[in-house]
């Protein structure tokens, strides 16, 4: 076999790789040698800046069959007809660590699916919990920067997360799935996912349904405990991508079984607790699960870069037949997340491969830096819009019907009125005695060096929750149950 000539990126033929151009065997250096200056100047251009926040990923493609009719809830057409296939990207995370950080880490874990439809791209950016640790997105920062390292010790901080947690009532149905068995997934393959949101469905009459999506593991549940994490990362800082990567590179496909939860619109109005609050889950005796199809990751990604690191997904990439709701994180992500990107890897992100939509796309945006792709418009003299030439124009068919809202505009207290306390001991009392065991030496095990009047405050959230709840982790840290109720 012939090897192709190497070549500079403008195409011309190289004849010495290994040698710069010096004068005299010593040197120094000519200016003149642009192949060692090209090749230099490109190494310091190799990364690009990390995710703010999921940066440590693993992902793969797969595929996404529909196994039953949802076509009464919605008429997206990547739901159209049992049996249909439809390509996917998902990219897992965990949430604070930066891009070289361990994976078996207690975390959060991302859950980011692109499904590629022909109807454009539909991103679903979840987690594999179903809440969230805030209610409301001028918290997000706030909440981030607990989780991100002090800034003058340059470690992380359990004085910071306690402090913000325990300030912080509605962040306990999320941190007591964090600290349970759940919040070190063994890897991937052994977790649910989740979209965690409450978004909509339109059907083809146009009547909206809220719906949450759910991603079941067919592998069943693992997980490390805080012991075998230790031993795990002291073995392997990758030990999720070396579980994902070799399992579908052996023909071991996981798959997850997908379900929705879905309310009829006006039962929002109804409802005891607020359907669009992120820190709560619909009760499935009430909006039982719906089986609608099967996940399955079959094809590793080729170039981690390419399709990985520079997957761009976001929660206002939606397609017909799928909306938004009023949830209050959502509406901020919708903003994030494409601006994140524009920083992140620039502004024609959309056209990348890993993120361009696998239908026809049509728009108007005009030059920028890296423009590397056709007019989209359909038509070289439509650059604007309305114009006479046959230019992409506009499709009312797939207009939404008008969502009623109401209220005077002015900042409400999120934490009035709002039950943070039954959701989480609910999950506590579901929990055998060694489950909730566990749960509290995790708990505590994350206290090192927190004040005690913040643990006191902490623990009282614990105690509003369930009553043993708040003792055990109170007898654990040598406080009494006194000195909590006093607080
Ligand atoms: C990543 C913002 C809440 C799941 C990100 C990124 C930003 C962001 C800026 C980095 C995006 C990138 O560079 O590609 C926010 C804001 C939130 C919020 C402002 C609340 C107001 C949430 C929630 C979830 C979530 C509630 C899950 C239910 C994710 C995931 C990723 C991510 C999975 C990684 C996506 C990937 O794999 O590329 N978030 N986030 N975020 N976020 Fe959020």
């Amino acid at each position: 076999m012939t090897r192709p000539t190497l070549t500079t990126t403008a195409g011309a033929p190289i004849a010495d790789n290994q040698n710069s151009v010096t004068a005299g065997p010593r040197g120094p250096v000519l200016i003149q040698d642009y192949q060692l200056v090209e090749k230099l100047a490109h190494q310091n251009r190799e990364r690009i800046p990390e995710r703010v926040v999921h940066a440590k990923g693993w992902g793969a493609f797969g595929t996404l069959t529909v196994t039953q009719d949802i076509s009464r809830f919605t008429k997206a057409k990547v739901f159209g007809e049992i049996g249909k296939k439809t390509e996917l990207l998902l990219r897992c995370s965990t949430v604070a660590g930066e891009l070289g950080a361990a994976d078996a880490e207690r975390d959060v874990r991302g859950f980011a699916l692109k499904f590629y439809t022909e109807e454009g791209n539909w991103d679903l950016v979840g987690n594999n919990t179903p809440v969230f640790f805030v209610r409301d997105p001028l918290k997000f920062p706030d909440f981030i920067h607990t989780q991100k390292r002090h800034p003058k010790s340059n470690l992380r901080s359990p004085t910071a997360m306690w402090d913000f947690w325990s300030l912080s009532p509605e962040s306990l149905h999320q941190v007591t799935i964090l600290f349970s068995d759940r919040g070190i997934p063994t890897d991937i393959r052994h977790m649910n996912g989740y979209g965690s949101h409450t978004y909509s469905f339109l059907n083809a009459a146009n009547e909206r349904f809220w719906v949450k999506f759910h991603f079941k593991t067919q592998q069943g549940h693992r997980h490390w405990t805080n012991a075998e994490a230790a031993e795990v990362v002291g073995r392997s800082r990758e030990s999720t991508q070396e579980d994902l990567f070799s399992s579908i590179e052996s023909g071991d496909f996981p798959k997850w079984t997908v379900y929705v939860q879905v309310m009829p619109e006006t039962d929002a109005d109804k409802t005891s607790y607020n359907p669009f609050d992120l820190t709560k889950v619909w009760p499935h005796g009430e909006y039982p699960l719906i089986e609608v199809g099967v996940m399955e990751l079959n094809r590793n990604p080729e170039n981690y870069f390419a399709e990985v690191e520079q997957a761009a997904f976001s929660p206002s990439n939606i397609v017909p037949g799928i909306g938004f709701s009023p949830d209050k994180m959502l509406q901020a992500r919708i903003f994030s997340y494409a601006d994140a990107h524009r920083y992140r890897l620039g502004t024609h992100y959309e056209a990348l491969p890993v993120n361009a939509p696998k239908c026809p796309v049509h728009h108007y945006h005009k030059d920028g830096a890296m423009r590397f792709f056709e007019p989209k418009t359909g038509n070289v003299d439509a650059y604007y819009e309305p114009n006479s030439f046959d230019g992409a124009a506009e499709n009312p068919a797939v207009a939404e019907p008008p969502l009623k809202i109401s209220g005077d505009a002015a900042r409400y207290d999120h934490r009035i009125g709002n039950d943070d306390y039954t959701q989480p001991g609910n999950l506590f009392r579901l929990m055998n005695d060694e489950q909730r065991e566990r749960l509290m030496d995790n708990l505590v095990a994350s206290m090192g060096g927190v004040p005690e009047f913040i643990l006191k405050r902490q623990i009282a959230h614990f105690s509003k929750a369930d009553p043993r709840y708040g003792e055990g982790v109170a007898r654990r840290l040598g406080l009494s149950v006194e000195a909590q109720a006093a607080e």
